[in-house]
């Protein structure tokens, strides 16, 4: 079946084209230039396919072991590289999930395990993380909507957009709910490594034989440009159905992606870039924690990890509305509503960007939006 839009994506196409003067909800950390890494690049770096794997560079997969805590409980060739963490949640989703099989999703999540699943004709069962609990995955919930027909699990850990944290022994939980009946867990980590308040959560890949974890430069480091990311499974035919699809979709990595990502992955450059990433991103989310609570009105559950969380709006304000209207002169300012996420009463407040970002510009704008509300 074909791949319909989801709201989220239909919302960001309309506001890219409504050129906004600012926004609220920057998702990633700033991003670095090409010209940081161009002492680290070789002039003669052939530019073909990089010739030695086709689950990609050998010393990239294995500093992604390292950054996910695998090393000894993964091997490189558990790693496929991939055109970002959408890439690998694509080859996982398409070639495991069969119409008729059931799907497992949170909600609000990422919208992409849902939209997929649709398109193949699967039958998608929600849980509802609660604000009154603050987002927590209900793990009760989750156990009794698994079944015999449960062929995944998907989940963002952290959580997109609640920025809610699962740790050792609630991936555990979720890893004995999945193997109670034989289920692929597939556990999304993008914002992995901006954990505010407690360790990394655990990578399920080296947790669970049927465990694929995903993940990606994009968020931590900002290097969503660069399209690189990476599958973990300890399941070699999973990671062989993947490379196989993907033969039939972009068919190899683009060697820049991945020559890059080594250069940002090595271990003593990664730590530099987590410690600037982790230290403007806690400074960013002081200054919107301190801003919300500052609002008539406004509240939010601030994230407990990664660099969004949702805001619900003052009483009767629907988030759509609320979008268009921001979008609209004199503010000029971009957010995602929480109807992209099927919470209309919220909106997703980002506070990526980095040091260079102008998140006081944003703020002040959305408070005058809040207070000319009509
Ligand atoms: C939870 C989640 N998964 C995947 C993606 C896609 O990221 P990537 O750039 O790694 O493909 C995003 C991007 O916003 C995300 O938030």
């Amino acid at each position: 079946m074909k791949v319909k839009i989801h709201r989220l994506f239909q919302h960001l196409l309309e506001t890219v084209d409504a050129a906004p003067q600012a926004i609220v909800g920057f998702s990633l950390s700033g991003s670095p230039v090409l010209g940081d890494y161009l002492d680290d690049l070789d002039p003669n770096q052939s530019l073909d396919w990089n010739g030695r794997d086709f689950r990609g560079l050998p010393e990239l997969r294995d500093h992604v072991l390292r950054q996910a805590g695998l090393i000894g409980l993964c091997d490189a060739k558990d790693v496929l590289i991939t055109a970002g963490a959408a890439e690998a949640n694509y080859l996982a989703i398409m070639q495991l999930l069969q119409p008729g099989d059931e799907i497992v999703i949170e909600t609000p999540g990422w919208p992409q395990a849902e939209v997929l699943a649709k398109a193949i004709g699967a039958k998608v069962v929600k849980v509802e993380r609660q604000e009154a609990d603050a987002w927590a995955l209900p793990l009760d919930d989750l156990a009794k909507a698994v079944g015999p027909k449960t062929k995944m699990i998907f989940i963002t850990n952290p959580n997109n957009p609640t920025g809610d944290l699962l740790g050792q022994s609630e991936m555990a939980e979720l890893v004995r709910i999945a193997d109670g009946v034989g289920a692929w867990l597939l556990v999304d980590e993008v914002y992995a490594g901006l954990e505010w308040d407690g360790p990394r959560g655990p990578s399920v890949a080296g947790m669970y034989a049927r465990g694929i974890t995903t993940g990606s430069v994009s968020k931590a480091l900002g290097l969503q440009g660069l399209r690189t990311g990476w599958l973990i499974c300890p399941d070699a035919q999973m990671v062989m159905d993947a490379v196989i699809l993907r033969e039939n979709a972009s068919e190899i990595m683009n060697i820049m992606g991945e020559v890059i990502a080594e250069v940002a992955l090595r271990p003593a450059r990664y730590a530099m870039a987590m410690e600037k990433a982790r230290s403007e991103g806690a400074a960013n989310l002081a200054q919107m924690d301190a801003w919300v609570k500052a609002q008539e009105g406004l509240s939010w559950i601030a994230p407990r990890a990664g660099l969004i969380g949702l805001g619900r709006l003052p009483q009767g304000i629907d988030s759509d509305a609320f979008a268009k209207f921001l979008l609209g002169d004199p503010y000029r300012t971009f957010l995602l509503p929480g109807s992209a996420y099927d919470q209309p009463g919220h909106i997703r407040l980002g506070v990526g960007g980095g040091a260079g970002v102008n998140l006081s510009d944003g703020l002040d704008r959305l408070a005058q939006a809040l207070r000319d509300w009509p």
